[in-house]
């Protein structure tokens, strides 16, 4: 079973990550957790040149790093560990593609798809949990977490976070528009819930699907 987790930067996907990480190893399931983009070292690398490196970068080259690095990462990881019968959990996958790219860069959707199509090899979530918070409270809790002056330009944050609250708009709107045309898929969460709230929502609808494959492997 493969599971993401989607959201803008702040939303609280790592801590759902791991919680129910930990709850599937307790029912005795083998999981694998992974974000993108990283998680290998071909990977990371690619990570390090989107997020830490101050290039500008163009947003097609963008498009193509994150679709270079969800390719190795599908091929060389996701896909083997799926065969095996583990359970994959990942923090971001092709929804933040649309999300960011297409929304938030204003790329071709039709271009987008057909990327993603390429990069994943037409592998599909089974379940995608979509954190969503306000871009304002996502920085609110950055800052906070930081104890940080609330600031754009304070140097604290990443080549994509530095891309300012408009663009974290488009992001959350692309979200909202995915998750209405994948309804199935896509389970909204409100992200300001108490963490332990969206942990037992979210393992009850694992659980649920389990019981209940909504697809043939
Ligand atoms: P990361 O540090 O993993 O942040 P987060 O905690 O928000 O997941 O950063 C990943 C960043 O890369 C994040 O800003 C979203 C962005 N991103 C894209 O723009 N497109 C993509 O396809 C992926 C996977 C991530």
């Amino acid at each position: 079973m493969l599971i993401t987790f989607e959201g803008i930067d702040g939303a609280g996907k790592s801590t759902q990550v791991t919680r129910l990480k930990r709850r599937l190893q307790e029912s005795g399931r083998e999981v694998l957790t992974l974000r993108e983009p990283g998680g290998t070292e071909v990977c990371e690398n690619i990570r390090e040149l989107l997020l830490q490196s101050k290039h500008d970068i163009t947003p097609v080259a963008e498009l193509l790093l994150f679709a270079a690095s969800r390719a190795e990462l599908v091929e060389k990881v996701v896909r083997p560990a799926l065969d095996k019968g583990a359970v994959v959990i990942l923090d971001r996958f092709s929804d933040s593609t649309t999300a960011y790219q297409g929304y938030g860069r204003g790329l071709s959707l039709e271009m987008l798809e057909e990327v993603n199509r390429i990069a994943t090899f037409g592998l599909q979530p089974d379940i995608t949990f979509y954190l969503d918070l306000s871009p304002e409270d996502a920085m609110i809790r950055k800052f906070s977490e930081k104890s940080l002056p609330l600031a754009f330009d304070s140097g604290e944050l990443d080549r994509m976070e530095s891309s300012g609250l408009e663009f974290y708009r488009r992001v959350r709107e692309g979200y909202l528009r995915l998750q209405e045309a994948h309804p199935d898929r896509i389970l909204l969460l409100d992200a300001r819930l108490p963490p332990s709230t969206l942990q037992e929502t979210i393992s009850a609808h694992v659980a649920h699907r389990e019981a209940s494959p909504a697809r043939i492997p």
